[in-house]
């Protein structure tokens, strides 16, 4: 099988073009490199450089490809941003995944796994979440992958694409290898934050609000290790193939952590006392997202393995402690 990976010079893309090369896929990979890295691409895989927004580029991609199936990452993903700038999003998140489609049903590639987010949820009415829960996105990041999520149904109707939709939860962690990991510009995730605290990158982590309705006043959330979603993407996509069901899945492990418990895991990991200052909360942020996952588990027999905590940020902290400045291009 050989698989069309867009958006995998970046991070989940990577690992899951890395995950899909090491279990002998076929891969080509079609990024922009607007936030990608060449390095991250795994050796021997095809590369077509190009933007989603350009229908011409990603058709003439498929067409030299030729690929069974594709996995698309491509996108902008940050939520603040999204709210001051809504209307790139949406050009780039939903008219760049429409080209893709149609390029797809016209060289007649019938499968694609999408990348979604539990941002499509907004404010939970119950945690954990599961995938019938209410869909009301509070920023127009989740707004623009609940309508490419919502197209994907329509176009399967009129079209025979089948497709999974992987709901992420919070995406952490880095290749056990240590040779890819997170390396976003700016960046705005917690974990990746706190590691470069313990690399002296920054005197101290700002915790978003101690305020909230938790334990501990601090928000939590729900950590899945990057391998473990790239292990995701490859279940769904072998099962479309194999029983043409259109379907679904959140993904995450079940288990909320708040801020200032991945401060202490984060410390304990790395051995150095980070600094932490309680700010105030930060705009759109739900105070507790937590995934049930059991539509996976059940459905396609998925199993992280590199589930725990503990793991999770050392696996990022090896990363991070050989590459404090990313990738070299
Ligand atoms: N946080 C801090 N300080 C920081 C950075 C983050 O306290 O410097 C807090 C945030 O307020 C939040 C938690 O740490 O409570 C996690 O924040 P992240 O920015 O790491 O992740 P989010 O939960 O905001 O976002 C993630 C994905 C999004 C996705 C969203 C779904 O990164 O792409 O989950 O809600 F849309």
């Amino acid at each position: 099988m050989k698989v069309l990976v867009c958006g995998g010079a970046g991070y989940v893309g990577s690992h899951t073009a890395r995950e899909l090369s090491d279990r002998g896929r076929e891969v080509a990979v079609f990024d922009n490199l607007e936030k990608g890295h060449m390095s991250a691409v795994p050796k021997g895989a095809e590369f077509y450089r190009g933007d989603l927004r350009d229908y011409a580029a990603i058709d003439r991609a498929i067409a030299a490809a030729r690929p069974d199936a594709v996995i698309d990452f491509a996108a902008y993903s940050l939520v603040g941003e999204s709210v001051g700038e809504p209307i790139k999003y949406f050009e780039n998140n939903i008219g760049g995944t429409l080209n893709l489609l149609k390029a797809m049903i016209s060289r007649g590639v019938g499968h694609i796994v999408f990348s979604s987010t539990a941002a499509a949820y907004g404010e939970p009415e119950s945690v954990p979440i599961t995938e019938d829960a209410r869909t009301l996105p509070t920023n127009p990041y989740g707004e623009s992958k609940l309508c490419v999520e919502k197209m994907l149904k329509w176009i399967d109707r009129a079209h025979g694409l089948r497709y999974s939709v992987l709901r992420y939860f919070n995406v952490a962690g880095a290749h056990v290898s240590g040779e890819i990991g997170e390396d976003h510009e700016p960046e705005t995730h917690l974990i990746p934050i706190v590691l470069r605290a313990a690399l002296n990158r920054a005197e101290s982590v700002t915790v978003y609000g101690g305020d909230y309705d938790t334990p501990d006043g601090t928000c939590v959330r729900d950590y899945i290790h990057v391998t473990d979603l790239a292990d995701a993407h490859i279940l769904a996509l072998e099962d479309i193939r194999k029983r043409g069901v259109s379907t679904t899945y959140n993904l995450g492990n079940g288990k909320g952590f708040s801020v200032l418990e991945i401060l202490g895991a984060a410390r304990k990991v790395t051995g150095v006392d980070i600094k932490a200052v309680t700010g105030p909360r930060r705009a759109g942020d739900p105070s507790s997202l937590v995934a049930s996952s059991d539509r996976i588990i059940r459905e396609l027999g998925w199993q992280p393995k590199l589930f725990s905590l503990e793991k999770i940020i050392e696996t990022a902290w090896n990363w991070h402690k050989n590459n404090p400045d990313g990738f070299k291009d």
